[in-house]
């Protein structure tokens, strides 16, 4: 039988952490540090300067990536980047990514576009090309430049986002790494988190900003983010006990507690990276992920539970050893 299993990992942020007081006085917000901590735990995060794209920041997290597997580009025989604010309408952010890369074996190159369950969405589909014995070398990545999209005059979402990227490599083996996965999406709560316009050459149509109703997407993500993960737990045979960390996608400090909780998973098991990087949509988990494993928090072998929620509404998770 094929396995899959994760051989490095990756990720990069770009400049320097900007606080939120920095935020609030460069943009001439009416907000506080102390109600931006209170209600989300964000303290800080990323924003790429103008120009840098999230192909950028996915090459720099890739060739992080490539470097713990003891990989080149040339091994690479699939990329897959998760992602809602790609460089262009087209060509994808992998195809550019492969080629920022140096991969010249026509290695197919896609992105996923399900907002921030984009990252556990690639990666379920990853593990299928794996397994099926047609791909040996995955790069899976999260890269996003959500400070793009955002509306600088809404205190309500524009406080809460970063940029960055996360990146792993996936491989063929004959010991287990992923476990189980499991991924969803129900199209009927578009309404609650969505970019409904778009903005091309320069020309906007619509409302080309992120739109959130925060309390109903913060029940939903609760809600669903339990589900899955038992469903995964389920699907392996095993428990929460069983669990060594869980990686939540990062959007806010509230609902990683809620959903520790829900699953009885202590919130020392439970990574959190929001307080520093905000919410990197797709990017969040495989960013949490690499800044655990270079800091030697987890190790091999341990089991981690990765799950996220986002727009669409979509949400997965992903059970693995590591
Ligand atoms: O990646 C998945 C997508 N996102 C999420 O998962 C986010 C889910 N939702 C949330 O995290 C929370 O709902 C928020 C952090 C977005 C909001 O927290 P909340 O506790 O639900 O606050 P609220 O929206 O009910 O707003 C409470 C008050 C309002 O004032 P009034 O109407 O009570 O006078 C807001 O206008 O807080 C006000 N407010 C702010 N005040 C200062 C909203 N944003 C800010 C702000 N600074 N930045």
């Amino acid at each position: 039988m094929i396995h899959t299993r994760i051989s490095g990992t990756g990720s990069f942020l770009p400049g320097d952490a900007v606080s939120n007081e920095a935020l609030i006085a460069a943009r001439g917000l009416d907000s506080s540090d102390e109600w931006i901590v209170e209600r989300t735990g964000i303290r800080s995060r990323h924003l790429a300067a103008p120009g840098v794209t999230s192909s950028d920041l996915a090459f720099e997290a890739s060739r992080r990536a490539l470097q713990a597997a003891g990989r080149t580009a040339a091994d690479v025989d699939l990329i897959i980047v998760a992602t809602s604010t790609p460089d262009y309408v087209f060509p994808s952010a992998a195809a550019l990514l492969q080629s920022k890369l140096g991969n010249t074996n026509g290695a197919p190159a896609f992105d996923v576009q399900a907002v921030c369950s984009g990252f556990v969405y690639a990666l379920t589909i990853a593990e299928k090309f794996i397994r099926s014995g047609s791909h040996k070398c995955v790069l899976v990545v999260g890269a996003e430049v959500f400070s793009r999209i955002l509306d600088w005059k809404d205190r309500g979402t524009c406080v809460l986002f970063g940029d960055g990227a996360g990146a792993v490599v996936l491989e063929a083996s004959d010991r287990p790494g992923l476990l189980s996965s499991a991924f969803h999406a129900d199209g009927s709560h578009h309404g609650i988190l969505s970019v409904p316009g778009q903005i091309c050459g320069g020309v906007v149509t619509g409302d080309p900003f992120l739109r959130m109703d925060g309390q109903a997407v913060f029940k939903f993500a609760v809600k669903v983010l339990a589900d899955v993960a038992n469903e995964v737990l389920d699907a392996a045979g095993m428990t929460a006990a069983q669990v060594d960390w869980l990686i939540p996608h990062q959007a806010n400090v509230r609902i990683l507690q809620a959903t520790a909780k829900k699953l009885h998973i202590s919130p020392q098991k439970c990574m959190v990276t929001v307080d520093r990087h905000g919410n990197t949509s797709a990017a969040s988990i495989p960013l949490a992920l690499d800044e655990a494993v270079r800091g030697g928090r987890i190790q091999r072998g341990q089991h981690l539970l990765l799950e996220g929620v986002g727009g669409g509404f979509t949400w997965g998770a992903t059970l693995l050893k590591f």
